[in-house]
């Protein structure tokens, strides 16, 4: 059998690119442990995220690369998901993605709810933050009503678990009617305590089931958390897109990238037949995103079995794992889990370039 080397390896490595980002396994720093002898080829390979929708298509590339070089040996492929390190404050937590609307009733909260549970149910670790102070719902659509928040042993804020994920609520904490009372800044404390003193551990993702609207209470939240992106969701009724456009425009000032948009009750699906009915006309949405740069990463139809499972503490993802709205979830998971690893990986890169060029990292 011909003889190779680790550098052969490499070298057929190197034409491997990561899904997400791009570029090639090797100048990545993606493999991180390689094994050669007479009998196998072993090698792991990082993965941008613990939700990695490209995992077997990856595989199959780098078997497809390492074929002609080698021989009669297995090949033997492990993934380790090594996102990159959360931020200063947070260094547990991989990435922060708020939940956000230019308007309230939208859905906000069922998408953030779904969006973790699906998440959890994928693999990764997940932690749920309600901070919706005017109209703080987790509590109720994961069954946690009576969930009161303690202080455990390592002095921190012990979360509630549901549905395989980590919960806490502004509601766990004030009642709703003192909090509506609060400035700005006063929420802004609130939420940054709930992000850094909660017994979270280790996440992949911290989901925050943010407040409706563009006022000075979420630019306060927003600016408390280190969000690593946002997804903003609509209504297909808003034609006109502003509300869309306006909780776009607060990210881009407050330097949160936006990952995409869900539409949410974008058509009706007849529980009968099936069957789907645009009942809003063409879709603002699948109209709109492309012309102003957004990624669409769902549309989710209107379902009579969401909101009576939400209310009894069910999220639809969990009561009906195998129904079209979890197959759809599934599909928004992935989109944002891919989106968030390649705009951290943009932000670390150009912070990078910033570094070599001034000799220090830029100011964030
Ligand atoms: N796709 C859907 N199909 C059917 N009902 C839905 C769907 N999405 C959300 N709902 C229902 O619509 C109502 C509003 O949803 P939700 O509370 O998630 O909105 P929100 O944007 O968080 O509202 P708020 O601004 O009050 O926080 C809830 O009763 C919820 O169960
Ligand atoms: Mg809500």
């Amino acid at each position: 059998m011909a003889k190779i080397t680790e550098d052969h390896v490499l070298q057929a490595l190197s034409q491997v690119n990561d899904p997400d980002l791009g570029r090639d396994l090797v100048s990545l720093d993606f493999v991180t442990q390689l094994h050669l002898d007479d009998q196998a080829i072993a090698l792991t390979v990082k993965l941008t995220s613990a939700v990695s929708p490209h995992a077997v298509a990856l595989e199959q590339s780098i078997r497809a690369a390492l074929a002609p070089i080698a021989g009669t040996r297995t090949v033997a492929v492990q993934f380790a998901a090594d996102p990159p390190a959360g931020g200063e404050k947070t260094p547990n937590i991989k990435y922060i993605l708020g939940v956000g609307a230019g308007k309230g009733g939208v859905g906000k909260s069922t998408v953030a709810v779904n969006l973790a549970v699906t998440l959890a149910q994928l693999g990764a670790k997940v932690g749920l933050l309600d901070a919706d102070i005017y109209g703080p719902s987790v509590p109720i659509m994961l069954g946690l009503r009576d969930y009161k928040p303690a202080v455990n042993a390592k002095r921190k804020i012990e979360p509630a678990q549901a549905h395989g994920i980590k919960a806490i609520s502004m509601g766990f904490m004030v009642d709703a009617q003192t909090a509506v009372a609060w400035r700005g800044p006063m929420v802004g404390r609130a939420v940054t305590q709930l992000v850094e003193d909660v017994d979270w551990g280790e996440l992949d993702f911290l989901i925050v089931d943010l407040p409706p609207g563009t006022g000075d209470i979420i630019l306060s939240l927003c600016q408390a958390i280190p969000l690593s992106g946002a997804v903003v969701v609509s209504t297909p009724q808003d034609v006109a897109f502003a509300d869309v456009l306006r909780a776009v425009k607060m990210f881009s000032m407050l330097k949160v990238d936006v990952v995409g948009l869900v539409e949410n009750m974008a058509y009706f699906r007849a529980p009968d037949t099936q069957k789907d009915y645009e009942i809003f006309g063409n879709s603002a949405a699948t109209i709109q995103c492309p012309q102003y740069g957004i990624e669409l990463l769902g549309r989710l139809p209107l379902d009579m079995a969401v909101s009576p499972n939400a209310d009894a503490g069910r999220p639809i993802v969990a009561a009906e794992k195998s129904s079209n709205q979890a197959d759809l979830y599934r599909t928004i998971a992935a989109r944002v889990a891919s989106r968030l690893a390649v705009l951290v990986d943009q932000k670390t890169s150009l912070a990078e370039v910033g570094k070599d060029f001034f000799g220090q990292r830029p100011a964030q």
